[in-house]
């Protein structure tokens, strides 16, 4: 199994991206470290049990509270798109607890305690990557490698004409890490998750078809976000967070990828968090590998694998 911390806002696709975790046989998820993003931080956390109800492994895997606001800006919702991120679902948390090391000196203290082993999925806001980077000076040698959601490629944003959420939110971290010498992979919004990571209703319909616990909570979590998704012409729910914990543990689905110099912007506010992603014609040395190409039909039978699953969630 491939060792890794899972960094989340925890919201809608975020939870897929746990699901796979937390099911997948070639998983073997240490963590869970808890970044400022979509919606309001306790309720993040609160998705996060629920995520981990549904796996049927409530409380398997610690959660460490991290930076509650972006390094320098004010944090920037999107309960506009997401909700609560769960579609509505509730649990009784009573008993439940999470760790008291917080997100930042658990990423610092894991990876240290086997270096080079531990890969972070990174899929929101890079705020807690940024903090570990500044605090300890041997965390980028230690991490085997960042899977980072976030960024376009073809300069088309989702909160900003120029910007996808994750990179828009706190740009001065994603620039701290993108300059701090990680082994790092992109999963970009545009055009690789519009194109190969979006599920329409048909397909959604399905896997609710599947009859499981587990299909019930993704059609919940779905749902919430699809309403938004179609307004703004995307036939369907967008994957990319699922898609990035998939990558790391069966590159197989990786069809096309290259190498790039990325770099994020921060001083503009039109283009503010923008992902500049150099295309050949400069000479700047490649900093990260962007995936460009999917398997798509792979990447669904794959989640609908893991949501036939029988669960016994309580
Ligand atoms: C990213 O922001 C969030 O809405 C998603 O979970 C994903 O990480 C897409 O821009
Ligand atoms: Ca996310």
């Amino acid at each position: 199994p491939i060792p890794f911390i899972l960094d989340t806002d925890t919201a809608q696709d975020d939870c897929v991206a746990m699901l796979v975790g937390l099911l997948d046989p070639e998983s073997d998820l240490r963590a869970v470290t808890m970044v400022a993003g979509n919606v309001g931080f306790d309720r993040q956390v609160h998705n996060a049990w629920l995520t981990m109800n549904a796996a049927a492994r409530l409380a398997d895997v610690p959660i460490h509270l991290g930076s509650r606001r972006p390094l320098m800006r004010e944090w920037v919702s999107a309960e506009n798109v997401h909700g609560d991120g769960s579609g509505g679902l509730d649990l009784d948390l009573t008993g439940l607890e999470t760790s008291d090391e917080h997100a930042v000196d658990a990423l610092i203290r894991l990876t240290a305690e086997s270096p080079g082993e531990l890969t972070i999925v990174c899929i929101g806001p890079l705020t807690n990557i940024a903090m570990a980077v500044v605090k300890d000076p041997r965390f980028v040698a230690n991490t085997r490698a960042l899977y980072i959601m976030g960024g376009s490629n073809n300069g088309r944003g989702n909160i900003t004409a120029a910007a996808e959420y994750n990179f828009y939110v706190d740009p001065e971290a994603a620039r701290v890490v993108f300059e701090a010498g990680f082994d790092i992979t992109v999963v970009p919004w545009a055009p690789l998750t519009l194109r190969d990571a979006v599920f329409t209703r048909e397909r959604l319909a399905e896997l609710d078809a599947l009859g499981t616990p587990l299909s019930a909570f993704f059609r919940r979590v779905c749902e919430g976000t699809l309403a938004f998704d179609e307004s703004v012409g995307i036939p369907g729910s967008t994957h990319p967070d699922s898609l990035t914990a998939s990558i790391l543990l069966h590159p197989e689905l990786i069809l096309e990828a290259a190498d790039y110099n990325v770099q994020i912007e921060t001083s503009s506010d039109l283009t503010r968090g923008y992902s500049a992603m150099s295309w050949g014609v400069h000479d700047l040395a490649a900093n990260a590998r962007v995936i460009e190409r999917i398997d798509a039909e792979g990447f669904y039978a794959y989640l609908r694998s893991l949501l036939a699953l029988p669960t016994a969630p309580e």
